[in-house]
C-alpha cells in the first residue's frame, strides 16, 4: 500500500510521516530530501540553476536513504541538505523537469512493491497517481513559519519567524506555479488543515482514514 502526503513546506509532513509509518509498520520515504541533496550537489559544483547542467550532473549522483540518513554518493549530508542556502535552492532545482523525472523514477523504484508512507509535494499527483491513500496537509502561512523557525533554532541555527516566513512565501509560490507537477491537492486527496491540530492529532486522523480503507480492503 502506498500512503501519500503532500503539502507546503512547515505544514508538519516530515514528523507526521514518520509518526504514522511508525503506527502502521510502514516505510517511509521523504522527497524533499532527495530534492535537497541534489540542490547541494549542484550548489558544490557552482552549477546555474538550469536543465542543462542539472541533466549533466544527474547521471553521477546516487542518493540513498538509510533510515533516519541522507547519502549522497555515500556521504552523509543529513545536516548539510538543512541549511537556509540549501532550502532556496532545492526550491530552484525543483522546477527542473530534468529533476523532477529523475527523481521520480527513484521514487517509484524505492516505492515498488512496498508498504510505504512517502511525504512530498507531487507524490499524489504525479509520481503515484494511483496510490491507495493521498493526504493533502495545509495550515495557516505564519503557523507554519513558526514552525519550521523553531525547529531551525533547535538544531542552533538563528533565525527570526519573518526571515523564514518571507523565504517560506517565496518558495510556496515557486512549488506553486512550477509547470511540471506543482503543489496541489491530487483530486482524491483527504485534504487537513493542521493549524489548530497537535501532531498526534493529525497522525490520529490520517490513521483512522487508513484503516477504514484497509478493512474496506481497498
Ligand atoms: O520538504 P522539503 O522542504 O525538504 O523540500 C525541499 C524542496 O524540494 C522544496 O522547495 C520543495 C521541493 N520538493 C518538491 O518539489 N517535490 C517534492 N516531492 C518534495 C520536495
Amino acid at each position: 500500500m502506498i500512503v501519500t502526503i503532500d503539502g507546503p513546506s512547515g505544514v508538519g509532513k516530515s514528523t507526521v510521516t514518520k509518526a504514522l509509518a511508525a503506527r502502521l509498520g510502514f516505510d517511509y520515504l521523504d522527497t524533499g530530501a532527495m530534492y535537497r541533496a541534489v540542490a547541494l550537489a549542484m550548489l558544490r559544483r557552482q552549477l546555474p540553476w538550469d536543465d542543462l547542467a542539472a541533466a549533466a550532473v544527474l547521471p553521477a549522483l546516487t542518493i540513498e536513504l538509510p533510515p533516519g540518513r541522507v547519502l549522497l554518493n555515500g556521504e552523509d549530508v543529513s545536516a548539510a541538505i538543512r541549511t537556509p542556502e540549501v532550502s532556496q535552492a532545492a526550491s530552484k532545482v525543483a522546477v527542473l523537469p530534468s529533476v523532477r523525472r529523475f527523481l521520480a523514477e527513484q521514487q517509484r523504484r524505492i516505492a515498488a512493491g512496498r508498504n510505504i508512507v512517502c511525504e512530498g509535494r507531487d507524490q499524489g499527483t504525479f509520481v503515484f497517481p494511483h496510490a491507495e491513500c493521498k493526504f493533502f496537509l495545509q495550515a495557516d502561512a505564519r503557523v507554519r513559519a513558526a514552525r519550521r523557525a523553531a525547529e531551525l533554532q533547535a538544531r542552533g541555527q538563528s533565525v527570526s519567524v519573518e526571515n523564514v516566513l518571507a523565504d517560506q512565501d517565496e518558495r510556496d509560490r515557486r512549488d506553486a506555479l512550477r509547470e511540471l507537477a506543482p503543489l496541489r491537492p491530487a483530486a482524491d486527496a483527504v485534504v487537513v488543515d493542521t493549524t489548530d491540530l497537535t501532531t498526534e492529532q493529525v497522525v490520529e486522523t490520517l490513521e483512522r482514514v487508513i484503516r477504514a480503507r484497509q478493512g474496506r480492503g481497498e
